[in-house]
């Protein structure tokens, strides 16, 4: 099974970057994650028949096309979804891997909600453009800071590594349900 991870942040030590890796640690399937920092702005002008897409987009439909399932790891900016995921997600929208494609959010944030409206707007967006949304994959973690070890920067909070295990585990489920081989 291969899963694409994405995360919605560009920072080097984004703490969603830090629950991305802990979460591919936790699977067993083949995993990758996708640049998104890299992609132009979308513009449907450069979107349309006979458009050769730019090179990091084409990478990044590839990266989705191939993909049994898709992990989606972001923080919430200004009660949204940070303009470089959206960004992404606009660039997939018409060209459609995300049809039918296994896909859990994870927003993490240092609020006690966890993100909760960006995670809500993704599951909106993604649902809207036909994925798969899986709901038992989908997870908001509050207080994030409190659950890494600042010296290693790895996440020892055993209920937060647990909610993972479990998310990874019902994304799995979900992509091998919908035919792929685990
Ligand atoms: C522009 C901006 C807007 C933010 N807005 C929110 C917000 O609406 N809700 C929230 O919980 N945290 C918000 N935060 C705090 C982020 O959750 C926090 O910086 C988090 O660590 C960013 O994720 P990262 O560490 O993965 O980069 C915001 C941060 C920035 C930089």
């Amino acid at each position: 099974m291969k899963i694409t991870a994405i995360s919605g942040s560009l920072r080097a030590r984004s703490a969603n970057g830090t629950v991305l890796r802990t979460a591919l640690e936790l699977t067993g399937a083949e995993a990758r994650t996708a640049d998104i920092g890299s992609l132009p702005h979308f513009n449907p002008d450069l979107d349309g028949e006979g458009a050769v897409a730019p090179a990091p987009v084409a990478a990044l439909r590839s990266a989705v096309a191939e993909a049994d399932a898709v992990l989606i790891v972001s923080p919430e900016y200004a009660h949204g979804v940070p303009g470089v995921l959206k960004n992404a997600l606009d660039w997939l929208v018409s060209s459609g891997e995300f049809i039918d494609k296994p896909v859990g959010v994870v927003t993490a944030s240092p609020s006690p909600s966890g993100g909760d409206f960006a995670n809500a707007q993704l599951r909106e967006t993604l649902r809207m453009m036909t994925g798969a949304v899986v709901d038992d994959a989908c997870l908001c973690i509050g207080l994030i800071a409190t659950r890494i070890d600042q010296g290693t920067g790895r996440i020892v909070d055993e209920a937060t590594l647990g909610s993972l295990s479990a998310s990874l585990k019902a994304l799995e489920s979900a992509a091998s349900q919908a035919g792929c081989e685990v």
